[in-house]
């Protein structure tokens, strides 16, 4: 008998059909994801999900699955899943890293231009009419932005996205530092990247850009007194995860002017209710939590998903396996 495979999502159906040579396959057709009661049950009777980063696996529906050996998840992060509690049960946890690198660090990259050239606005501008209305082709003070070159970017996390962006950042030529647990050598080389604290980047940033995972010490680390930090020109991108900013602070420092403007992919209510105050403010980009959504980073994030659980069945070590203690608890494989 074949072990059973719940898929959480419908995706590509080419590189999810080399899958059902190992696994039974159920896969969730709807568009919206199973809610956690659906969820709950379809992880009972199967021995391995393949997740979304809308699914929440927690301690309760991991201990409330006896057969559950391995989560794979299609996405970079995976704060939507209790590892520690995984890992107890000798459940594997395996993520797609690298593969959406170079995609979201385009966007990240599409959002300062963005934000820094008031794209979103002035296409507002032309076409709700009030280029017309003002009745002048060109004016020496229409919809100024602020120049890249010679500024300060300020990269906090700098793992590969973080280091990817800070690359690009050379192009513009800018000046690059970074804050981040442990330091980058390679990054300092690479891109000659200053390294600094955290309250020292907010301080000298002209773009502050995130890229930590979300974990307990992240949460909220954009806090009302970081923000205060930052310089009344700065720019807030956020292609993270949307709680490492404390959004209540966010709203009241672009209300009041401590920050000049904000490009956010992801937040802390996903998805963004169209009334929330964030909505409100002209000098804010908003996109729905789509740094990764390329046809290439997609479609490597499913293939990279689909190899883990080959290797798994396989009773090889999955090549991006989150938990790796958990080699201890219980060999891969489902025998
Ligand atoms: C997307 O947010 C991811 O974690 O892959």
């Amino acid at each position: 008998m074949k072990p059973r495979l719940f898929v959480t999502r419908e995706s590509f159906s080419d590189v999810l059909d080399r899958l059902s040579r190992y696994y039974e396959l159920e896969v969730w057709d709807r568009y919206k994801e199973p809610s956690y009661d659906v969820l709950l049950a379809k992880a009972r009777g199967s021995d391995a999900l393949f997740t979304l980063l809308t699914d929440r696996i927690d301690c309760n529906l991991i201990t409330s699955s006896p057969r559950l050996r391995i989560v794979a998840q299609m996405a970079v992060g995976y704060d939507n899943i209790d590892v520690r509690c995984a890992t107890e049960r000798g459940v594997y946890v395996t993520n797609t890293p690298g593969v959406l690198t170079e995609a979201t660090a385009e966007h990240t990259w599409a959002l300062i231009l963005a934000l820094a050239r008031r794209v979103v606005e002035a296409d507002y501008f032309v076409r709700w009419g009030e280029w017309r209305r003002l009745g002048t082709a060109w004016h020496p003070t229409m919809l100024l932005g602020v120049e890249l070159q010679g500024k300060t970017l300020g990269v906090v996390g700098a793992g590969r996205i973080g280091s990817r962006v800070a690359e690009i950042a050379k192009a513009f030529g800018m000046r690059v530092i970074y804050y981040d647990v442990v330091r980058n050598k390679a990054l300092e080389e690479r891109v000659g990247a200053g390294y600094v604290d955290l309250e020292r980047l907010l301080e000298e940033s002209d773009i502050v850009t995130l890229h930590t995972p979300l974990t307990p010490e992240t949460k909220h680390m954009i806090n009302e007194e970081r923000l205060r930090r930052m310089k009344r020109t700065a720019l807030l991108i956020n292609t993270a995860r949307g709680a490492v900013v404390d959004t209540g602070a966010l709203v009241k420092a672009l209300r009041e002017g401590w920050i000049a403007g904000a490009a956010l992919d992801v937040f802390e209510e996903e998805p963004l209710n169209p009334n929330h105050p964030l909505t409100a403010f002209k000098n804010i980009i908003l996109t729905p939590h789509i740094a990764s959504a390329t046809y290439d980073a997609r479609r490597k994030m499913a293939e990279l998903t689909v190899e883990n659980l080959i290797a798994f069945y396989e009773g090889r070590i999955p090549p991006t396996l989150v938990n790796q203690e958990v080699v201890k608890v219980r060999p891969p494989g489902f025998q």
